[in-house]
């Protein structure tokens, strides 16, 4: 089964074709960041134009990367997302869909972000989800393709974003993940000895808080400079880079403690992260996996591998298929 999966939830518009959820055929992305970048973040609605000015041509290129295959289902990103965003792709599958006579399903852009590592490798169930990207910081209990169990999530800012706050804080430009990444490289993760969240009694030990940690770099950076060390910006980096990371690590050690599964499987744009990624592997007795670069980041394929095994379960979206901007279930109000 060829699936044809469209993704517009943010400001990456992309088309896919993926055989038995397997299998890319073609994927192209049509990134937004060099218009975003500007403001230093997404800016909603001229993510939308872009993305009604784009899908077609993306579309149409995905179909020529893949020539002669013909496709048997359309699926799509509907939730969670910039609405307006995920409307643009949500249309654009529906037509396709309803011309082409072919089954539409709708799919969750988390759960696709998880799936990513298995385009590429054979992962497991159950094992342990690390979801890090620019809206969501999950730590799952993941069961099957459609099967995930919260077990933390963050109180209040997503990893991603605190990379991104910190570095447009120190105009270190847009998206932040990247820029801090790369300066982190020359820097030393001890000069400053920044506060992680703790959290670890209470009904959620597993959940993780980023808003002190962002506060203190931005705010209050001379407060955690160890004597001697020199407060330069590869430093700074370096040492919030470490503090956001490990305090993942942390949690996940945790849960690999209590629930005795030690497969874990990271997706998202933190996860192409190159500390996470080292701090990962260290880890002994751990089966870790986690996508190449081009999979981190918003892509089709990913959907279209997911919508394969909804697809083989029977799911068929109506023509009502809508968008939604939050999954409840992915953000926990904290008591
Ligand atoms: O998954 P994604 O492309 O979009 C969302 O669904 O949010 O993730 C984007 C996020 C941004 O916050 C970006 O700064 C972060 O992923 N990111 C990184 C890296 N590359 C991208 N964060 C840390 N290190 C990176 N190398
Ligand atoms: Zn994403």
């Amino acid at each position: 089964m060829i699936v044809l999966g469209i993704e517009s939830s943010c400001d990456e518009c992309a088309v896919a074709l993926v055989q038995d959820g397997k299998t890319v055929l073609s994927s192209v992305i049509d990134s937004q960041i060099e218009h975003h970048k500007p403001y230093n973040g997404v800016v909603p609605e001229l993510a939308s134009r872009l993305h009604v000015e784009a899908v077609a041509s993306v579309y149409r290129e995905a179909r020529e990367r893949a020539p002669g295959v013909d496709f048997d289902a359309v699926a799509v990103t509907n939730r969670p997302g910039l609405v307006g965003s995920l409307l643009v792709g949500l249309s654009f599958a529906k037509a396709l869909a309803f011309a082409a006579q072919k089954p539409l399903v709708g799919v969750d852009h988390i759960l696709a972000h998880l799936y990513a590592s298995q385009l590429e490798t054979e992962v497991g169930y159950p094992h342990i989800g690390l979801l890090v990207s620019g809206g969501h910081t999950l730590l799952a209990l993941v069961r099957g393709f459609d099967d995930m169990e919260v077990l933390g999530t963050t109180i209040d800012d997503a990893v991603g974003e605190a990379f991104d706050k910190v570095a447009k804080y120190y105009g270190l430009g847009y998206p932040g993940g990247k820029a801090i990444d790369d300066r982190a490289k020359g820097g030393d993760p001890d000069a400053f000895r920044f506060p992680q969240s703790r959290l670890d009694k209470g009904s959620h030990p597993f959940d993780v808080s980023y808003s002190g940690l962002k506060t203190a770099v931005i705010n209050q950076k001379e407060r955690f400079l160890r004597p001697g060390a020199v407060p330069s910006l590869e430093n700074l980096c370096a040492s919030f880079q470490k503090a956001a990371i490990d305090l993942l690590v942390r949690k996940l050690k945790a849960i690999v403690k209590e629930t005795g599964i030690s497969r874990v499987v990271a997706g998202g744009g933190v996860a192409a992260n190159s500390y996470l990624r080292e701090s990962l592997s260290a880890q002994q007795g751990w089966e870790v996996f986690y996508p190449s670069l081009a999979l981190c980041t918003d892509n089709a394929a990913m959907i279209a591998g997911w919508a394969y095994h909804s697809l083989v379960r029977g799911d068929r979206a109506g023509w009502d298929l809508n968008a939604e901007s939050r999954v409840p279930r992915f953000k926990r109000k904290y008591p």
